[in-house]
């Protein structure tokens, strides 16, 4: 008998108790830098510098971090469930948590591709890329991350995955940010839909989901424990 199916879409949430900021909490990242700085192809043109040190600290802060009592869970839950994570989340503490499946919509941190062929991605030896780090046709290497204003190449594929699912979760995403919070609206109707999180959803439009008000690593463990 092949195993039910789950899909769960993550955000900065699951790996807050890991000690990663997330974006949009009080003291999250976007109250320390303005996006328009650090997180947009104009940035890139305006002042490299910036937005390599930006994305430099936050690939050095994963040699410092684990994975979290919530990725551990979703890994474990790949036991006994054909388990699919789509995460907006650039580190990779899925993987690191055991998980096998995992689609990163917004990149991945541990990444970094040519700036003029978006093709070429490198796995990135150690945490600092840096100026004068070039591809193999010359041009400076770049984040492998999706900045605002450019396409999510994944979303096609996260929106199908999201359409097989027998069961949905959702945690730790304030599902503010498009493409990746309209993938909710493709999952079947009568599909059982979950979202962990410690604040009130904010403008989500699934038509009936259960609630578990907590963060990541209790929420996670109370719906295996009481709802799978
Ligand atoms: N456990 C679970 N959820 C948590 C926890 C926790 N310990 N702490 C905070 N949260 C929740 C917040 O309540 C919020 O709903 O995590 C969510 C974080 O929301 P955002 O900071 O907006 O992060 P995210 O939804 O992942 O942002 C999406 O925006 O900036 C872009 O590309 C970036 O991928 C990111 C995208």
């Amino acid at each position: 008998m092949s195993k039910k199916r789950i899909v769960v879409l993550t955000g900065a949430g699951v790996s807050a108790e890991s000690g990663i900021k997330t974006f949009r909490d009080s003291g999250g990242l976007w109250e320390e830098y303005d996006i328009m700085d650090v997180a947009t192809p104009e940035a890139w043109e305006r002042n490299r510098d910036l937005v390599m040190e930006f994305y430099n600290q936050r690939r050095k802060q994963l040699y410092e971090v684990e994975p979290n009592a919530a990725h551990y869970a979703l890994a474990e839950l790949e036991k006994d469930y054909d388990v699919r994570i789509i995460t907006q989340n650039v580190d990779d503490l899925h993987e690191r948590a055991g998980s096998t499946h995992v689609m990163h919509l917004h990149g991945e941190l541990k990444k970094v591709r040519s700036s003029v062929d978006e093709n070429l991605v490198y796995t990135l030896d150690g945490w600092e890329l840096k100026p004068g780090d070039k591809c193999e046709k010359g041009s400076q290497l770049r984040p492998h991350i999706v900045w605002f204003g450019e396409p999510v190449h994944m979303i096609p594929a996260a929106a199908e995955l999201s359409a097989t699912a027998d069961i949905y979760v959702i945690i730790g995403t304030s599902l503010n940010v498009y493409p990746a919070a309209g993938l909710v609206d493709y999952v079947r109707p009568g599909t059982p839909v979950y979202l962990i999180d410690p604040a009130e959803p904010g403008a989500i439009h699934i038509p009936k989901f259960t609630f578990i008000q907590e963060k990541a690593g209790t929420g996670t463990k109370k719906l295996v424990e009481e709802y799978l």
